[in-house]
């Protein structure tokens, strides 16, 4: 019985990845280590303000943020930003049409980022959670579990992973990649060494500004990271309390019957 369950079990991984591999296989996503990643991980401030940056300067000509407020900028456990910062970061660099005043005015803080300006860019809100994918041989879902491996990595793996040559088919130019399944991408390489330039002087490479932007947008996607996180160790603490209550509560109760069977 067990040695039919172990051949079909292999039977339908090797069809599934063959059937992956049909489709063009799945691209080759590096591993980063991120700080959120880990049961004590926490995303790092100072990197979420320079993937702000990049994804302002870049990629905010193609892509949006529609599902994320701009007032979540001043979020403890995210960029956090002062309000003053985030009021002045709306103004200069959104435009939303009022529905009140029947035309465009300056953003504010209680406004959502605007959607994407490019008809076949994708919303880049939730990207990193819906492209988490299941990471290691053949989708296991190993490198995931072991090295944190998801959203991030595959995000900073397609900036990363161009390899210069490109093709047009029906009028539409296909760069090669790596990282996105299929092995061509519509997206342009949006990044350059030194693109970026940071305040604090921070190293601008293709490769840091990549890691920085994918930061960035594994919080969009999940901004509440810190906070799962400490609800996850509380519940674990509440339980191992209780654990130990349970265990102490059996003894107890069934002390007066233990060891007697002979006096009976
Ligand atoms: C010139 C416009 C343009 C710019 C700038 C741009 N992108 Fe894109 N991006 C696109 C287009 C178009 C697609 C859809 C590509 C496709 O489906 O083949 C895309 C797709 C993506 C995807 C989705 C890949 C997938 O799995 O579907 C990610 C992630 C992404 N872009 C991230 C970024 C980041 C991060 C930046 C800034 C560093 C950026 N893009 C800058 C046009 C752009």
């Amino acid at each position: 019985m067990f040695k039919k369950l172990a051949i079909s079990a292999v039977a339908a991984l090797t069809l599934t990845s063959g059937a992956a591999m049909a489709a063009g296989g799945a691209g080759h996503v590096h591993d980063v280590d991120f700080s959120y990643e880990g049961p004590f991980g926490t995303f790092d401030q100072n990197q979420l303000q320079r993937g702000l940056k990049v994804y302002t300067e870049v990629c905010a000509a193609c892509h949006g943020l529609q599902y994320v407020p701009l007032r979540t900028l001043a979020d403890e456990g995210g960029p956090h930003f002062s309000e003053a910062e985030v009021r002045q970061y709306a103004a200069d660099n959104f435009e939303v049409f009022d529905a009140e005043l029947d035309d465009f005015r300056a953003a504010k803080p209680a406004d959502f980022f605007p959607g994407s300006n490019l008809e076949n860019a994708p919303d880049l809100s939730l990207m990193a959670k819906a492209r988490a994918g299941f990471h290691g041989p053949y989708g296991s879902g190993i490198n995931q579990f072991f090295k944190g491996m998801g959203g991030g990595e595959y995000i900073y793996s397609i900036l990363d992973g161009y390899t210069g040559k490109e093709k047009t088919q029906a009028g539409t130019t296909f760069y090669e990649n790596t990282a996105f399944p299929g092995g061509w991408i519509a997206m342009a390489p949006p990044l350059e060494d030194g693109l970026v330039d940071f305040d604090d002087g921070h190293d601008n490479s293709l490769h840091h500004m990549a890691e920085d932007v994918s930061a960035f947008l594994m919080w969009t996607a999940e901004p509440k990271m810190m906070a799962r996180k400490e609800a996850g160790f509380i519940g674990v603490f509440i339980l191992a309390i209780l654990s130990v209550l349970l265990y102490l509560t059996n003894k107890k109760i069934w002390a007066p019957h233990k060891g007697k069977k002979t006096s009976a």
